[in-house]
């Protein structure tokens, strides 16, 4: 497998302009926050550009999120780091604890990163040995199927055509139910004993222990007996494995978690040491945890099971509500890293009418895909939307403000009950307007105690 010449990274091209553009297709309104994020990743290729001295000089510019709950913080991360085909990875500060002390420590984050990087690599070398990998899987389950002959020369000729339409009767899924008996590899970590160390041993023992085992014993190949259809998946998997140089793979996914990666830190201000909180105890370990984190964001090296993993390119994308605290009660040095602080607004009304319909991904969307596996139409119409906007705004403003994810609830709800018949309504339409969610949910908002307990 050829990965001398790293594919360039795709989204990573784009203009912040044409970034803000396409997560428009996701995320309503936050205009502010969509360009902040369209500019840190223009910002890596701008890097890219200039010359190796002062290319290492040049970091990138995190950005803290700051803004209620359900308004788009995390979603704008995941959707930037997917178009960017950048590793992606999410994790909640409160998460962490100080070196020491049990929990997850923060350099859990470059090593979380770069399993992710290389997940990511492993995926797209897959796709690219695939046809090779198929037909070395093919071949092997022919052979299982049909062991050569006592005397293969004679009749060479016919012997290949028979198998080509054996190979054709396989692809088509004829053979699929047929039993065969396979060799497969089997990995340490798959046997019985190890496994159930490894999981006795917690996360992080657990997977050292893995490794070190899966290093000190070879892979064993063991006889299985499984359909061709399961033969094929496995082996498929098998031999892309051979196909793909293990190395290689490392070396590139270290190469982009290094360079492309993002590490979004959400839940940022629960670790500040915010007023009105009491007791030293949680305010000082709060205090160690920003203090475990700054050096991964300033930029360290940090060790890995794969190898080295510097952190000094590494983009951060830290959000939080702020509520009770503010971002300048991070420590200093932490604030200072991240330079750029954008504020996301509550959502209006209008912007989760619009959430509703307009996003790529909507929920609309979604549940009229899922009714339609019934045989279900559902027709949304235009005053329905207006209608569930308005129920799911005011429900926001009776209980807590959860920004769109409110819409979840407020949609569960409505269509609860076509949700659980379906089956029963094959060939019919569901039309959803003003009037059926006022039948629906008019009896849930005029009991306060209820609405709050359902939406
Ligand atoms: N502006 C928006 N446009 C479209 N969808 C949105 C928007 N804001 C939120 N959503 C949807 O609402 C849900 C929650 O959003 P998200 O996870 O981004 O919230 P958040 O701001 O990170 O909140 P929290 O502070 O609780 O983590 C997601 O399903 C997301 O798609
Ligand atoms: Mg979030």
């Amino acid at each position: 497998m050829e990965i001398d010449h790293p594919a360039p990274v795709p989204g990573a091209e784009l203009t912040p302009r044409e970034v803000v553009r396409a997560l428009d297709k996701y995320i309503i309104g936050q205009q502010a926050a969509k360009r902040a994020v369209a500019v840190a990743l223009r910002n890596r290729w701008r890097r890219q550009q200039v010359a190796p001295d002062l290319r290492d000089e040049i970091s990138p510019k995190n950005i803290i999120l700051i803004g209620p709950t359900g308004v788009g913080k995390t979603e704008i991360a995941r959707r930037l780091a997917r178009l960017a085909r950048a590793p992606f990875l999410k994790v909640e500060a409160t998460k962490f604890t100080e070196v020491g002390y049990v929990g997850k420590d923060a350099e859990s984050m470059v090593r979380d990163l770069v399993e992710i990087s290389i997940q990511l690599v492993r995926e797209e070398l897959q796709a690219s040995v695939k046809e090779g990998a198929r037909e070395a899987a093919e071949e092997r389950v022919l052979k299982a199927l049909f062991p050569d002959p006592a005397n293969p020369d004679a009749d060479k000729e016919r012997a290949n055509r028979t198998r080509e339409k054996l190979a054709k009767m396989l692809r088509s899924g004829h053979l699929d139910d047929r039993v065969i008996e396979i060799d497969v590899r089997k990995s340490a970590a798959e046997l019985p004993g190890i496994q159930f160390l490894g999981a006795s041993g917690g996360e992080q023992g657990g997977t050292n222990l893995q490794d070190l085992l899966g290093n000190l014993l070879p892979d064993r190949k063991s006889k299985r007996k499984v359909t061709v259809k399961e033969a094929m998946e496995l082996l498929l998997d098998e031999e892309a494995g051979n196909l793909i140089d293990q190395e290689k793979l490392v070396a590139e996914a270290i190469r982009r978690a290094e360079q492309d990666g993002v590490v979004f830190i959400d839940e940022i201000d629960k670790i500040a040491s915010g007023h009105g909180q009491s007791g030293r105890g949680p305010e000082v370990s709060r205090e160690g945890v920003q203090r475990d984190i700054l050096p991964i964001v300033e930029g360290t090296t940090t060790r890995t099971r794969h190898g080295q993993v510097k952190t000094d390119h590494m983009l951060f994308v830290a959000a939080g509500a702020f509520h009770v605290s503010s971002v300048s009660d991070l420590i200093p040095e932490l604030q200072g890293r991240f330079p750029i602080r954008v504020e996301l607004g509550a959502l209006t009304e209008e912007d989760l009418r619009r959430i509703l319909v307009e996003p790529e991904n909507s929920l609309t969307r979604q549940y009229a895909a899922l009714m339609a596996t019934e045989g279900v139409e559902l027709d949304f119409r235009p005053d329905g939307i207006d209608r569930l906007a308005a129920v799911a705004t005011e429900a926001n403003g009776r209980s807590e403000n959860i920004g769109a994810r409110r819409l979840h609830t407020v949609l569960e709800a409505l269509l609860e009950e076509l949700s659980f018949d379906a089956d029963a309504r094959r060939g019919t339409t569901h039309v959803v307007d003003a009037a059926e969610v006022d039948r629906r949910l008019g009896p849930v908002m005029a009991d306060e105690d209820l609405s709050r307990y359902i939406l």
